[in-house]
């Protein structure tokens, strides 16, 4: 597998979730440690997009608790129900915030943190874990970064 990740310059962001996909594919499709995968996804998509903060949550007797990030340092647990993550788990589905500001119960890990999306990886009926993105601009994700995130949380073997 090529140490480089190849970040598409032409394409508009569909087109770069595309070739990121296929890239994050190859890189997993040899590997079935979780946490390795895990990592090398979160950076794939930081390096690729630039966002602020990319992670994962995992469920862990009844919490959610912090996985493979890219990123300043995040709280660790968080309860079903609370913040954007806590919800998107309680509700088996996407959020996206375009101002964590208007989203009530927000978790602010940082100031820095303007808008944010959570998606939630889903396995025989039950939230494995969360991906959980943060920009540093408001208005960042809509329905593009909602179908390809979708797309990207698929192909995790969670084991
Ligand atoms: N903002 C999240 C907490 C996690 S950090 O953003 C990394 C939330 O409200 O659940």
């Amino acid at each position: 597998m090529a140490e480089d990740l190849f970040i598409s310059q032409s394409g508009d962001k569909a087109e770069k979730y595309r070739v990121l996909l296929s890239q994050v594919s190859s890189l997993m499709e040899d590997e079935e440690d979780l946490i390795a995968n895990l990592g090398n996804m979160a950076a794939a998509l930081k390096e690729t997009f630039g966002f602020f903060w990319v992670g994962f949550y995992l469920v862990k007797k009844g919490e959610l608790v912090l996985g493979p990030f890219q990123g300043p340092v995040a709280c660790t647990r968080i309860t079903m129900g609370k913040g954007v993550c806590g919800k998107a788990w309680e509700e088996r589905k996407t959020i996206v915030v375009p101002d964590v500001e208007k989203f009530p119960g927000h978790i602010a890990c940082s100031s820095r943190s303007r808008s944010e999306i959570v998606v939630p990886v889903i396995r025989e009926g039950t939230v494995a874990m969360v991906l959980d993105i943060d920009s540093e601009e408001l208005n960042t994700f809509d329905k593009t970064d909602e179908h390809y995130l979708g797309e990207m949380v698929g192909i995790i073997n969670c084991g």
